[in-house]
């Protein structure tokens, strides 16, 4: 499906083209209330349904909703489409509006086939999202932000509506809605989902952001940290468990199952104990609050376009190098690590590779030594995979696992600056370039995909 919608001007026409997928209209109606303030402001919006081949049910039954939960936690996870592949196409100086819902932490199955299919699409391009869900969108963003940003694409933000009634309410409305069909209003728990008040929000954002002149970004993703953190931390423990239940799954369909079974007795567990977690995490809530703006960064406001050329094509991202280059990075995956004479803290000279030999090594800058020192720590509770961490500082700092560059030849032919991080793999090839946007989640995701592709046969793209 394609609408066109325009208003004759003088002016040329500011485009975007819309993808989106859904199932109840709410995300529909999510992105109608973000968009109609910019049709009125002249832009003309293409919109192209996403449309699954094999539909989801609604309502879901209980095996459905939670036999989904392994594939929505896969980035790698795509599905059949009946949208036209002519479709999947941006016109030049189109803006993206990529529009999706949470299922379980993590961009739907349906939008994620649109990233993992069809990459093309981003590549250069200025992206704004658009999210609708209960009230945890945060783990989901974020990772919809690193893909846009490996794809090449300038992430402009995220316009998040939530089902803003308290958390437990939510839950229960939500979960009546799902299995039920029924979106309530009439009883004491009101209605399900997005309100019309949250939808005049998202038009008050599409009316400033549409607004020309000021170039401050609009907060258009408000935060509710107690909510964020129960979403960023249960985001990392999803996608373990999916891990789980796909080993599971892969060895026989019955274990797959027990591993599913296991899966939901531990979410039953995690919901009825969290208001405790909240309680004892009060005391630490100045920190924790902190922690979760650095995570988020950026992606809670939305930054202005670039301007548009004559030829209708946005200058600012015209040439936009995938997000390797954008972040600086001399090195991509896949090279040979470069030899840059280093000094170690007994002052011998060495180069990465003669100190690595085993399991992966992530090489950082010190500044942002603190957050990826954090981000191994947490990926050795969480994965198998021996990892190793080396600083590489321009300053001469006596530790075994730091090493002086007194040129800076190896910061710069690394790329280790703005937080920017490297995975090396045992064999000196590059396995990843970190941003550092949201460090334990890539590193996580980095090492995985390491020792996936260690695994795959040789000629199987995945
Ligand atoms: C399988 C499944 C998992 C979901 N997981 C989440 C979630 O993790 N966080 C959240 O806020 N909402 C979650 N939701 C609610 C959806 O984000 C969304 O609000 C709802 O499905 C209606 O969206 P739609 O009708 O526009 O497709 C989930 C819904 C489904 C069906």
């Amino acid at each position: 499906m394609s609408i066109e919608n325009s208003r004759d001007n003088t002016v040329p026409a500011r485009r975007a083209v819309v993808f989106h997928y859904s199932q109840t209209g709410q995300l529909t109606d999510a992105v109608e209330a973000f968009t109609a303030p910019l049709t009125a402001a002249g832009w003309r919006i293409r919109n192209v349904a996403v449309t699954p081949a094999r539909p989801y049910p609604f309502p879901w039954s209980v095996p459905a909703f939670f036999g989904v939960f392994p594939a929505c936690v896969d980035e790698h996870a795509e599905i059949e489409l009946a949208t036209p592949e002519s479709e999947f196409r941006a016109e030049p100086g189109e803006l993206i509006v990529f529009a999706y819902q949470v299922w379980y932490l993590a961009p739907s199955v349906p939008m994620r086939t649109v990233l993992n299919t069809h990459p093309e699409l981003f590549a250069g391009r200025e992206v704004v999202s658009v999210v609708a869900c209960r009230k945890m969108w945060h783990s989901a963003v974020l990772e919809v932000d690193r893909r846009l940003a490996a794809l090449g694409a300038r992430h402009l933000g995220a316009v998040v509506a939530t089902d803003t009634r308290p958390q437990f309410i939510t839950l229960i409305t939500t979960l009546r809605w799902m299995f039920g069909g029924r979106r309530g209003g009439r009883g004491p728990l009101g209605r399900a989902g997005v309100d019309d008040r949250e939808l005049e929000r998202l038009r008050a954002c599409g009316r400033d952001w549409a607004e020309p002149g000021t170039d401050s970004a609009i907060v258009t993703a408000p935060v509710v940290y107690p909510v964020a953190g129960a979403d960023l931390l249960a985001g990392r423990l999803f996608r373990r468990w999916g891990r789980v239940i796909r080993a599971g799954a892969r060895r026989n369909r019955a274990l797959g199952a027990v591993t599913v079974g296991a899966f939901v007795v531990w979410l039953g567990l995690s919901l009825a104990i969290m208001p405790l977690g909240v309680l004892l995490a009060l005391p630490l809530h100045r920190r924790l609050d902190r922690a979760i703006d650095r995570a988020l960064g950026e992606v809670t406001s939305l930054r202005r376009p670039g301007p548009l050329d004559t030829a209708g094509a946005e200058t600012a991202v015209t040439g936009t190098a995938p997000a390797t280059e954008m972040s600086s990075a001399a090195v991509r995956p896949g090279d040979r690590l470069p030899a840059y004479p280093l000094r170690r803290d007994t002052g011998a000279e060495i180069t990465v590779g003669e100190l690595h030999e085993t399991g992966l090594l992530l090489l950082c800058g010190s500044e942002a030594e603190p957050a990826w020192r954090d981000a191994v720590g947490y990926a050795r509770i969480m994965d198998a995979t021996p990892l190793a961490a080396l600083t590489i500082s321009i300053t001469p700092i006596i530790a075994a696992d730091h090493l002086h560059d007194p040129t800076g030849a190896a910061l710069a032919g690394y790329g280790l600056h703005d937080g920017t991080a490297v995975l090396v793999r045992p064999d000196g090839i590059v396995a990843a370039v970190l941003r550092g946007s949201d460090p334990h989640q890539e590193l996580i995701c980095a090492i995985d995909d390491a020792a996936t592709g260690a695994r795959q046969p040789e000629g199987d793209p995945r």
